[in-house]
């Protein structure tokens, strides 16, 4: 299925556009942020966004940019080897940002290998067509989760990689291939490690999304084990310049780390949440409120990271959480039925009957 410029290969005049760039995953949270920026910023610039639109996915996050003439979205699978290597032929890609991936850590202990398909050999086939295709620039975005937990020591980019979950696993492993392609062959990859990111058009199985989406409802925060694990939060905005900024001035085979300083316990979380959405600071209504479930097997306490790196780039994040966090609040009371399967989203997790029944410590 294709929208937007073009149909299938129409290489929309090679000439008509200064760059081609392709973004996988466009249809999902962060790259969709990604796609509309770019389509609004550089109209000499053609966006094509790949995705398989999974149950995450929403074109809707695209709307206000749809039918511009610089950008065409393509419905297709990066695990298929061939028709991404037509894709690279037919349309002429000369940048990729390559998002596209399953990122919910609770589903990856239940679908471990569906993770390292998609994660793993999904990026491998990528990578291998965006090479022999010539592309200028290929910027693979990775996580935070790479570097597994820490209570104080500060990751930078040479930290080693020691992930704890099947969904950091698969990232960590994706990393490797990416980066042999700059080690062998000079490939300029690109990859990025960042924090937690909020915002609109977050699938509500995340975190902030979810608590806020149940609290609309009338319903509980369901907090995973203490509560006590803290996680660093990125407004959708900030990582969008970040990106850009990697785009224009990250440097081949490099490793940057986009992070903050701002961090707070998924406990604080829930109780700010509630405090904005139940207009309460009552310790004993914030408890009615919460709802302590079994952890997951593994859940890192802290990702404290550098991000020297990045700032030397000229990038920070500007958006304060108190207004970061109102956005979202209003976002998610109007469009929650962005996806079809929202509701989904809010049930519990099975996660916690699984491991109860394998008797998992
Ligand atoms: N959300 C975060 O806080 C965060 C933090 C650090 C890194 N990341 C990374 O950023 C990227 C985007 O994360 P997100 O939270 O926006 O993801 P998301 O789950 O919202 O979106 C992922 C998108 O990828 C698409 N997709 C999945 N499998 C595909 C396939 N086989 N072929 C084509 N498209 C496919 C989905 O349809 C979806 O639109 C991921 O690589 C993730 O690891 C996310």
């Amino acid at each position: 299925m294709m929208s937007g410029a073009g149909g299938p290969g129409a290489a929309v005049g090679s000439s008509g556009f200064a760059k081609r760039l392709l973004v996988t995953g466009g249809a999902g949270f962060i790259a969709s942020h990604v796609v509309v920026s770019l389509v609004e910023n550089y109209p000499n610039y053609l966006i094509i966004n790949l995705d398989k639109l999974d149950y995450c996915a929403s074109l809707k996050n695209l709307e206000t940019i749809s039918e511009r003439q610089n950008y065409k979205f393509i419905q297709g699978d990066i695990c298929e080897p061939h028709f991404i290597k037509l894709l690279f032929e037919t349309e002429k890609i000369d940048i990729v940002l390559h998002f596209a991936a399953q990122t919910h850590v609770d589903l990856s202990f239940l679908r471990t290998l569906e993770f390292t398909y998609v994660n793993v050999y999904g990026t491998h086939i990528l990578v291998t067509a965006a090479y022999e295709a010539s592309v200028e620039k290929f910027i693979y975005v990775s996580t935070d989760e790479v570097y597994g937990g820490s209570i104080d020591e500060e990751f930078d980019e040479a930290s080693p990689k020691r992930p704890t979950n099947p969904y950091a696993s698969s990232k960590a492993a994706a990393e490797c291939f990416v980066q042999s392609y700059w080690e062998r062959y000079q490939f300029p990859v690109v990859i990025t490690r960042s924090s937690n990111v909020y915002g609109p058009h977050q699938y509500p199985e995340k975190v902030i999304p979810k608590f806020i989406s149940l609290l609309h409802q009338n319903r509980k925060c369901c907090i995973h084990g203490s509560g006590l694990q803290r996680r660093n939060f990125l407004y959708a905005t900030d990582v969008v310049e970040a990106f850009l900024t990697v785009l224009k001035k990250g440097k081949p085979g490099e490793i940057y780390n986009i992070g903050t300083n701002f961090e707070m316990s998924i406990v604080q979380l829930a109780k700010e949440l509630i405090h904005l959405i139940k207009k309460t600071n009552s310790e004993s209504e914030m408890e009615h409120w919460m709802d302590y479930v079994k952890d997951r097997p593994t859940n890192d306490l802290r990702y404290p990271m550098n991000s020297e790196k990045m700032h030397n780039l000229g990038w920070r994040p500007k958006v304060p959480w108190k207004e970061g966090i109102k956005k979202t609040i209003e976002w998610y009371r109007d469009n929650f039925r962005n996806w079809k399967n929202a509701e989904k989203a809010l049930e519990p997790f099975p996660v916690t009957e699984l491991f109860a029944q394998l008797d998992v410590p």
